[in-house]
This record gives C-alpha cells, sequence and structure tokens, in this order.
C-alpha cells in the first residue's frame, strides 16, 4: 500500500514515523512540503520527499492531508483532479469538517477527519475518527489501528477530543514538567526527577486500568487518613488543581464551545 501525506510538519512527520514503527517500508511512503531541506531527519528515514503535492498522490491508495487547516481547500482544489476514485483521504487539519473534505473532492473519494495526537509516532497515540460513509471508516480503523487508541466519534464529538487528545498530551506534559520542578527543588536532578516522574504517570495509567478500577479507588488506596499524601492531595485542591486542569482543558476548546 503507497501513502502520501502532505504535509511533513510536526503531525505529518509524527504520522510518518508511527507508520514505519508499525512495520510500512519507507519506500512506499512519500511525504511533501515546501522545504525539504528543513526536514533531513525524515530524509534519514528513507522515505521520498517532495515539494509536488500531484506527484505524490500519483500512487498513493491513502493521502493524508497534514497541512496547516487553512491550507486543506487549495490543497485539495488543485488535488482533486488527480486522485483516483479508490484513494481514502484522511484529514488531520482541525476544524476542517467531513462536509467540507467532501465537497473539495470527487463524490467517489472517501473523506475521514482524524484528530491525532504527537503520541502515534511511538504508536502510543489517540487518534478519533468522523466519516459519512461505513466503510470508510472501517478503512481509516484498520490503517490507523497500529499507532495507538482508535476512537470513532460522531462529528459533533470532535472537538472535545481534539481538546482532550490533540491538545490534552501537551497538559499532560505540563503536568510531567512541573513535578520535575518539584523534584529539583527537593534536590534531585532534572534528569532523575523526569524520569522518576515519567514511571510514576506510567504506573498510575497502568493503576487505572485494572479491570474495575478507577482514579479514585486508586488514590484512596494510597492515602492514609492523616498522612502525607491526603496532605499533598490537599494542598494540590486548594491551588486549585482540578478546576485549573478543566479549565485549561476546556480553554482547548474552539471558542463557541468553551
Ligand atoms: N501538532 C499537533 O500536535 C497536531 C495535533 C492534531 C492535529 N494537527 C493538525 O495537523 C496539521 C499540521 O499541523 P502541524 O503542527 O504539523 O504544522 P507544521 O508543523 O507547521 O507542519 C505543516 C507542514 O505543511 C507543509 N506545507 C505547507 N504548505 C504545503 C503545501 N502546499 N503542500 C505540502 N505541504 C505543505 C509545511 O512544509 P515546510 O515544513 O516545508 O514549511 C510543513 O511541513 C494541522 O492541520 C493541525 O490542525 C496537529
Amino acid at each position: 500500500m503507497n501513502i502520501a501525506i502532505l504535509g511533513a510538519g510536526n503531525m505529518g512527520g509524527a504520522l510518518a514515523k508511527g507508520l514505519l514503527q508499525s512495520g510500512l517500508p519507507p519506500e512506499s511512503l512519500t511525504l511533501t512540503c515546501r522545504n525539504p531541506e528543513k526536514h533531513p531527519e525524515l530524509q534519514a528515514l528513507g522515505v521520498r520527499l517532495l515539494t509536488d503535492n500531484a506527484l505524490a498522490v500519483q500512487a498513493a491508495s491513502v493521502v493524508i492531508v497534514a497541512v496547516k487547516p487553512w491550507q486543506v481547500e487549495e490543497v485539495l482544489r488543485t488535488l482533486a483532479p488527480v486522485l483516483r476514485p479508490e484513494t481514502l483521504v484522511l484529514s488531520v487539519a482541525a476544524g476542517v469538517t467531513v462536509a467540507q473534505l467532501r465537497a473539495l473532492l470527487p463524490p467517489e473519494v472517501q473523506a475521514v477527519r482524524t484528530m491525532p495526537n504527537t503520541a502515534v509516532a511511538l504508536n502510543e497515540g489517540v487518534i478519533a475518527i468522523a466519516s459519512d460513509t461505513s466503510s470508510a471508516l472501517e478503512r481509516a480503523q484498520s490503517l490507523l489501528a497500529p499507532l495507538g487508541l482508535i476512537v470513532p466519534v460522531e462529528e459533533s464529538k470532535m472537538d472535545a477530543l481534539t481538546a482532550l487528545a490533540g491538545c490534552g498530551i501537551a497538559h499532560a506534559l505540563r503536568f510531567l514538567r512541573a513535578a520535575q520542578c518539584a523534584g529539583v527543588q527537593m534536590g534531585l536532578t532534572a534528569d532523575q526527577s523526569a524520569a522518576v516522574f515519567a514511571q510514576v504517570m506510567a504506573g498510575a495509567v497502568a493503576l487505572m486500568r485494572q479491570p474495575g478500577a478507577t482514579a479514585e479507588s486508586e488514590i484512596d488506596r494510597i492515602c492514609t487518613p492523616g498522612g502525607l499524601t491526603v496532605r499533598g492531595l490537599n494542598a494540590l485542591e486548594q491551588a486549585g488543581f482540578s478546576a485549573a486542569t478543566i479549565r485549561g482543558l476546556l480553554a482547548s476548546l474552539p471558542k463557541e464551545k468553551q
């Protein structure tokens, strides 16, 4: 299967790395950009890096549109005449709807709106998908499954997935960064603190994924009455932790949905 990724930036590059890691041969992957010299790390992966979108999609059965949202219209308008009818077009562009994609594509070309996060590069991503046809969703699901958790959603939920997953990974990393700063203040090195707290977060996730477990049930097991953990958690809440987390994620929704 040949895949073309239009846009070799943060997200196009992350998807490319994830697809290669999941076993796609480099010669089956073409990326496009405006300035190939800006992307030596992608060239080193052995993929084709072009500036001509039409050339890139010629042999592709899947085209992933990973340019900025405001560039999608121009890119798809110029490609519509050269796309093969059986091509599957996946867009990662935030806010670009399935209807908008369909209006820019020939009627027989299937389109899927997706919202990945950058952890797709390590096959640990979350990818929300929405489409107007179930066969397009099935094709997208089987292509993207190796890259992480696939979440098929009604399109009306795509903004929530954008905030929670697309942006949420940066929110989670900010928590990690703050914990690292605390560790340094306690006298640990920055590297020690980051490594320890990253494993703490991985452990928290593993605990919560046990059958029947919830975040609260696992917290209750750690908090001795009158102990240090609950004192720390209460101090965190007095400083507005939960409220700030919710407010931050809601602020990552488009303005009209906040
Ligand atoms: N970053 C994220 O975490 C994230 C998460 C979810 C969704 N997204 C979506 O991913 C898309 C890309 O975002 P990004 O963060 O990856 O942006 P980015 O890093 O700026 O990458 C954009 C890429 O598009 C290329 N480009 C510009 N015009 C082009 C054209 N006409 N034809 C082909 N390539 C062109 C640029 O080329 P040059 O490098 O040569 O300038 C660049 O490689 C956006 O629609 C965004 O909503 C991003």
